[in-house]
């Protein structure tokens, strides 16, 4: 599996602390099957200008420093849109995903309908391509607006974790992957116990070993090349499987 949003990179926001817990992470991760993780720590808008700043790249150096072979580690940016994001190409390509035209963005949780479509726009026109974080966060998400949003070019990356949530975005999240309107799955993982591969798992017992293979390995994996996404199928999501697995994980859910 390939994770592409994680805040490992120690010490630099509000994810891992230290390189030790990165790597006690990592190794968790390459324990599950995860072969490649993205590192992609918050940065606003008006950081990109300057974009990997100093103390990321020192971060970087003293992770990789200390790091196991697996999962291989490759940079990005979870990039807050709550403003104009300055659009230079060059400067932008050291932010996207492992070097990619994709970019893992993100929005306040209250964020309008609007608010959302002209900033992907934006993004777009400038020859990237959005990869909205965690849509099923945000009130302003509904299977019409993510159908929109994904027809102006923008991937979505459902949080594999709400999967199985009992919140309202647990819902959605259900409901985009329900639809087929997922791209890909990712842990964001903040130095924690969140993994893409309970993602995985919750799709499989649900008999969605497809889905699971396209939103865990092989999206993933194509956004890693640079190369063109592709469509996941729709899932039935059953409410007695929906009940079985809650007990089955042991009221986490
Ligand atoms: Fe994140």
């Amino acid at each position: 599996m390939i994770d592409l949003h994680s805040h490992l990179l120690p010490g630099v926001d509000d994810g891992s602390r230290t390189v030790e817990q990165s790597v006690q992470v990592l190794r968790e991760m390459a324990r599950r099957g995860i072969t490649d993780v993205c590192l992609t720590p918050h940065l606003r808008a008006n950081e990109t200008v300057d974009a990997p700043p100093l103390r990321h790249d020192e971060a970087f150096a003293a992770l990789r420093a200390e790091a196991p072979d697996l999962p291989r580690l490759h940079r990005g940016a979870e990039v807050m849109l709550d403003r104009p994001l300055p659009l230079e190409r060059e400067r932008m390509g050291r932010i996207t995903l492992g070097g990619s035209r994709y970019i893992l963005v993100e929005f306040p949780r209250l964020v309008s309908t609007e608010a959302v479509t002209n900033a992907l726009t934006r993004v777009r026109d400038a020859g990237f391509v959005p990869v909205l974080a965690h849509p099923e966060r945000y009130s302003a998400c509904s299977v019409e607006s993510v159908s929109y949003w994904r027809g102006l070019g923008t991937k979505m990356q459902v949080d594999a974790t709400t999967l199985h949530s009992t919140q309202a975005r647990g819902q959605r999240a259900r409901q985009l992957v329900g639809a087929g309107l997922a791209d890909i799955l990712a842990g964001d993982n903040h130095g924690d116990e969140r993994s893409i591969a309970g993602g995985a798992d919750f799709l499989v017992a649900l008999d969605g070993d497809q889905q699971a293979e396209l939103l865990t390995v092989r999206n993933p994996g194509a956004i890693l090349r640079d190369e063109p996404l592709i469509d996941v199928p729709p899932l039935e999501i059953r409410r007695t499987w929906m009940q079985r697995l809650r007990r089955l994980l042991g009221g986490k859910a």
